[in-house]
């Protein structure tokens, strides 16, 4: 049997589709009846609990072979901070992990992350990273760039916003570089992690072929949409409050000010493992945006 963490999530849902797909028993961590009620119609055996529920992770880590740890926040939220979810979260998890004798632990952590970073998200997956590679256990850290695939954050807002207004505000200069990597392809990476003994106590960087600027990448969603739009460049100084406002008033705010602050730093990755986890080239963002059209 293999725990999927944030089997609710974007990136867990697919990975626990693939896992079912081939053939693995998969139980799915989730933590509200009704993700709970989704997860069992897909085929999963759901484990009610949050994050920082130890007894929770217990029960869920039991009989268990493998874990896939996608639990993350990417906004605060009261008691949810960065540190109690991606960092400690990520501690509790292993703690029980290693009692129960999990051989495998495969974690999503993300590019840039560092446990001395500047930026409140990335420092805490870089807390929950070095936790994990300190952790005597099979594990395997994958730091992904920003990931496409239905379902995704980053694209499905942008298309939401496109849909509703003329205008599409890029904020910041639009020159701070990324290197999307299709969700499938996150998934395959996963999958061969688990799969080979040899990706034990290795951290990979997951990227996909292309770099593209945050406008260019604006510029082709808006193509694959067949939306002409006119792009606005908003300093992020303008933003920050309309964003500060966000986080406050908004459940799910679009954007939060910590979000804005990573914008000035580049997600790509000159080591990029994606090729060698795959035996073949990622797949491209550019003609991989069309999922967006539905
Ligand atoms: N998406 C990207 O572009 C990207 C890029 C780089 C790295 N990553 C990493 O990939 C991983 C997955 O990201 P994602 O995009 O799939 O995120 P997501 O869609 O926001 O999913 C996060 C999952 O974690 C669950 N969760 C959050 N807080 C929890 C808590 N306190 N207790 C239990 N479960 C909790 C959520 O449950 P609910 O459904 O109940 O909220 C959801 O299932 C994360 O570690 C992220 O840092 C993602």
């Amino acid at each position: 049997m293999i725990l999927v963490t944030g089997a609710s999530g974007f990136v867990g849902r697919h990975v626990a589709a693939a896992l079912r797909a081939a053939g693995h028993v998969v139980r799915g961590l989730v933590r509200r009846p009704e993700t709970a009620a989704r997860a069992a119609r897909r085929g999963l055996e759901p484990w009610l609990g949050e994050i920082s529920d130890e007894a929770a992770l217990r029960g869920a880590v039991e009989g268990v072979a493998a874990v896939v740890h996608t639990v993350a926040i990417i906004r605060e939220r009261g008691a949810q901070t960065f540190g109690a979810v991606n960092y400690q979260g990520t501690v509790r998890l292993l703690d029980a992990a290693a009692r129960a004798g999990v051989r495998r632990f495969v974690h999503l952590s993300a590019l840039g992350a560092d446990a001395a970073s500047p930026y409140p998200y990335l420092r805490s997956k870089g807390l929950g990273e070095a936790a994990v590679m300190a952790a005597d256990l099979g594990w395997t850290v994958l730091r992904p760039s920003i990931i496409f695939g239905p379902g995704d954050e980053f694209f499905g807002t942008l298309a939401k916003l496109s849909r509703l207004s003329p205008i599409v505000p890029i904020v910041g200069d639009g020159r701070t570089r990324f290197q999307p990597i299709a969700v499938d392809d996150v998934v395959a990476c996963v999958l061969a992690a688990l799969g080979d003994d040899g990706h034990a106590r290795r951290r990979y960087d997951l990227a996909g072929p292309d770099v593209l600027t945050y406008e260019e990448l604006v510029h082709l969603l808006l193509a694959t949409l067949g939306r002409p739009r006119l792009k606005l460049l908003v300093p992020v100084a303008l933003m920050r409050p309309v964003a500060a406002a966000m986080e406050r008033l908004m459940p799910r705010p679009l954007v939060t000010p910590g979000q804005l602050a990573m914008l000035a730093v580049d997600n790509v990755t000159a080591d990029n493992a994606a090729p060698r986890l795959l035996g073949r080239p990622p797949r491209s963002v550019r003609g991989g945006l069309a999922y967006l059209r539905g």
